[in-house]
């Protein structure tokens, strides 16, 4: 090595140990990368954890870059949205990425959460990492909800008024609830304001900090795999597991190879299609109804929240009473929560479930994916019997799982993990 180079390393060197005397710096990287083992036999399903990290970071940073020309009012969000869209330098390709950024999140974690579906990675002993991974689905549909809120277009103004309204469904305290989510009697000036301070502090905060939780609580059981065979179990005389290979080096390339793919696609998009226009909507990631400033005097034809929240609209538009509907959509979201307890069959793994689950999971995509596709509809009668249809499946997978998973024919699982 020339010998400038060897001075600088060796200089680098020092100054690790020289904060690692002082903080825990080799035992975290140990710990949580180094000899922190994974299963050896992850797949295409274990690239999407890095990927919701990675979009993250893009909503984080472009986030604030945003902010720095945006302007949280009635009278001004608009026109700043317009502004860093045409005369700030590069203010096109911040928004588009941030607003593609939101839908790339949803994709992202759906396919993040079915792994866990296929590989039943919500059963014992990784239950509180499902609950918390849970409840970032949570916090990641109110911050997509505040935010779309914050470019003031016709989209963002009724849809935040329907959703707001629906509060008002709930019996007693429904009005005064809805009255103190916005702030006024209608979505004002007020509203955006709020929205703006959880959208930009509180949120981001508490994803933040959830992730970090999700993280640890991952690293203290162990990742799962598409065995589902728990490779703490088999150890050699050292202590690490037989089926483990450490995190870093080999699952970090890995995981670049799948960020650069995800980014090539990403992109992709970003520049040629920002505002996802599929044939038959307006605008899948972008409404152009919202390219049309807020107007409260009139209301746009046609309704409709963006496609990752389509599928609990369908199940509220599929129930006559509106406060059934409101209930129906509460639940079908927070069922999911259950699962570690609803699930009664000793087998993780789909590879090795019988056949009950794989027709009840198949069956429950199914509905979700055209649910999602009813909520995008205009409705019409059949539509609606359609989306009652799919609810019914929907809702299903969940109360009868203790039963169908309880009485199915579970292969025998192998003691290590098959690649
Ligand atoms: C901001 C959102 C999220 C981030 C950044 C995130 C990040 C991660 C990462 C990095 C991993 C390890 C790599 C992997 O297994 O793919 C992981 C595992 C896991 N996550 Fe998430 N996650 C998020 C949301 C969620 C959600 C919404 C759920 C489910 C409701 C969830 C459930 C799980 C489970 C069960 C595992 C363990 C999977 C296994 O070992 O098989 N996560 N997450």
């Amino acid at each position: 090595m020339a010998k400038p180079i060897k001075t600088l390393v060796n200089g680098l060197y020092n100054l690790r140990d020289w904060v690692d005397s002082r903080f825990p710096l080799m035992k975290i990287w140990n710990e949580h990368l180094a000899q922190y083992y994974c299963p050896k036999n992850f797949n295409f399903w274990y690239f999407f954890g890095s990927l919701a990290l990675l979009v993250l970071v893009i909503q984080i940073l472009t986030g604030i870059w945003l902010t720095m020309n945006y302007k949280p009012s009635a009278e001004e969000a608009f026109a700043s949205v317009e502004y860093i869209m045409r005369d700030v330098n590069w203010g096109w390709l911040i928004r588009y990425m941030h607003s593609t950024g939101a839908s790339a999140f949803f994709i992202v974690i759906y396919l993040h959460m079915f792994r866990a579906l296929l590989y039943g990675s919500y059963k014992k002993p990784r239950e509180l990492l499902w609950l918390s991974g849970m409840a970032l689905y949570l916090l990641l549909m109110g911050e997509a909800f505040f935010g779309y809120l914050l470019p003031w277009g016709q989209m963002s103004y009724w849809g935040a008024q329907v959703i707001i309204s629906l509060f008002g469904a709930l019996p007693i305290i429904g009005d005064d609830l809805s009255l103190w989510i916005r702030g006024d009697f209608v979505v004002s000036d007020v509203t955006l304001n709020r929205f703006f301070s959880l959208h930009v502090i509180a949120f981001p905060l508490l994803i933040l900090g959830l992730v970090g939780f999700h993280i640890l609580a991952l690293h203290e059981v162990g990742s799962n795999n598409p065995d589902g065979v728990e490779i703490k179990q088999n150890k050699n005389a050292e202590g690490i597991p037989l089926d483990g290979i450490p995190f870093h080096p080999y699952y970090t390339v890995k995981d670049i190879v799948g960020a650069a793919v995800f980014l090539i696609f990403f992109f992709a998009v970003v520049f040629f299609a920002p505002e996802m226009k599929v044939p038959g909507t307006q605008g899948l990631f972008l409404e152009s109804a919202n390219f049309v400033q807020a107007n409260s005097l009139q209301t746009p034809e046609h309704i409709a929240p963006v496609w990752y929240f389509t599928p609990f609209y369908a199940i509220l538009r599929a129930v006559p009473s509106q406060l059934g509907g409101v209930i129906a959509m509460g639940l079908a979201v927070n069922l999911f929560l259950l699962l570690p307890w609803l699930d009664r069959s000793p087998v993780k793994s789909f590879r090795y479930r019988g056949r009950n689950y794989r027709i009840a999971l198949s069956l429950f995509v199914i509905s979700f994916l055209f649910l999602g596709w009813l909520g995008l509809q205009v409705v019409t009668p059949f539509y609606t019997w359609l989306a009652r249809f799919f609810s019914v499946v929907y809702f299903s997978f969940f109360f009868l799982m203790p039963f169908y998973t309880a009485s199915d024919k579970d292969k025998t699982v192998p003691d290590r993990v098959t690649t």
